[in-house]
């Protein structure tokens, strides 16, 4: 298999890129929208749809000549088509579905999530030394079998994957994700948007003890889920607490119905901003680390890739290496634009391309992920 072209539209990034399924990645571009979104906080469906509507030729057109290839060079088309927003999917799959019957290509959809996990593939990193390979990296690129946790603005789940192609859910959040539950907690601070980084950067000067947060675990012991909700609500009743007394030390819970008039309230300012943060941060942090602990302990792989854009916090990636050289694992966390959305990442395609999975035309989108083998037509 010669280059094929990767199409990623799944949520606010529009992004392409060339790989080869060695894997290599030849080019790749990201066009983001956030300064469309940051004023709603959050991302918009309909506004995401438009821009990619008109990003997507300028984006395409960028990758093959970062590449220097001509379309018709490409031997197949490969497209993220779940999950994610339905009028931003749409988007990339009507244009991947249009090249691969102009050009008489394979076409091959992937799953978003997984594309995430592959990310941790080294042979995909543009500098190596930007990533988090622990003890080494991997002279093979071997990364399978191994645990993948996700941690997405949309999704966080954590999977046992046998092959790039076969894996199995273990568990995924019940309610937020852990980027959604940054993004609405830097809303409510008045960081801005995308709130990840926003967090990390008032976290910086923090003390991660100031306030105590829960860290909740659903589901008994058997579970692997996540629950992200409750301690953003945490965040909440802390900050209407610091509005009446702004002087207060350390957090105690506020009780349950006490009312507060959302629209007026103040975030904490300089060191209690910082302290909040930071807890809050610490929070998410530990909830991450123990999950991976635990699906360690379960499946008894000793390899964990953690992608995702909250992959990219400074302080998950701390621990997580604390934990890989406590239990001796090995870790790999991509570089930080491979750990936010990409179409590098689609080089995952390749090795459906290898195994002659490949899809037809009627391919279609879905916001829910794949949980597992996809069948070969
Ligand atoms: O994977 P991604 O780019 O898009 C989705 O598939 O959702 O993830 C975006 C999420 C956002 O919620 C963003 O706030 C979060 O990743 N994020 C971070 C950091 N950088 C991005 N969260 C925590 N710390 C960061 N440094
Ligand atoms: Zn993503």
């Amino acid at each position: 298999m010669g280059s094929f072209l990767a199409i990623e539209t799944t949520c606010d990034e529009t992004a392409a890129a060339v790989c080869t399924d060695r894997p290599a990645v030849l080019s790749s571009i990201v066009a983001t929208q956030h300064e469309l979104h940051g004023r709603f906080g959050g991302v918009v469906p309909e506004i995401a749809a438009r821009a990619h509507v008109r990003q997507i030729i300028p984006v395409l057109d960028a990758a093959l000549r970062e590449a220097g290839m001509r379309l018709e060079e490409l031997e197949a088309v490969v497209v993220s088509n779940r999950p994610g927003l339905i009028g931003s999917l749409a988007i990339g799959l009507t244009a991947a579905k249009t090249l691969a019957l102009v050009l008489d290509r394979p076409l091959v959809g992937v799953d978003h999530l997984a594309a995430h996990v592959y990310a941790c593939h080294p042979w995909l990193w543009p500098d190596r030394s930007a990533g988090v390979a622990w003890p080494t990296l991997p002279a093979d690129g071997e990364i399978f079998p191994c645990v993948g946790m996700v941690v997405s603005g949309g999704h966080t789940s954590v999977s046992l994957f046998s092959s790039p192609v076969d894996y199995e859910l273990l568990g995924a959040t019940i309610d937020d994700a852990a980027g959604e539950s940054f993004d609405k907690v830097a809303q409510l601070l008045q960081l801005g948007y995308p709130g990840g980084p926003a967090v990390q950067r008032a976290a910086e000067s923090g003390d991660p003890h100031a306030f105590e947060l829960p860290r909740s675990f659903p589901g008994g012991p058997e579970s692997l889920n996540f629950s992200f909700s409750g301690l953003k609500t945490a965040v909440l009743y802390t900050v209407a607490r610091l509005n009446r007394a702004p002087n207060a030390g350390s957090a105690e819970r506020q009780p349950a119905g006490v009312a507060f008039d959302l629209a007026s309230l103040e975030p904490p300012k300089g060191k209690l901003l910082a302290d909040l943060a930071a807890s809050f941060q610490e929070a998410v942090v530990d909830v991450l680390v123990r999950r991976c602990e635990q699906a360690i302990e379960r499946t008894g792989v000793r390899r964990l890739c953690v992608g995702g854009g909250v992959a990219a916090n400074r302080r998950l990636r701390e621990r997580l290496l604390e934990l890989a050289r406590r239990l001796d694992l090995q870790l790999l966390i991509p570089p930080l634009r491979l750990c936010t959305d990409n179409a590098a990442m689609l080089a995952l395609g390749g090795e459906y391309l290898k195994r002659g999975l490949v899809d037809d035309l009627s391919l279609d989108i879905s916001s829910v992920p794949q949980r597992g083998r996809r069948r070969a037509h």
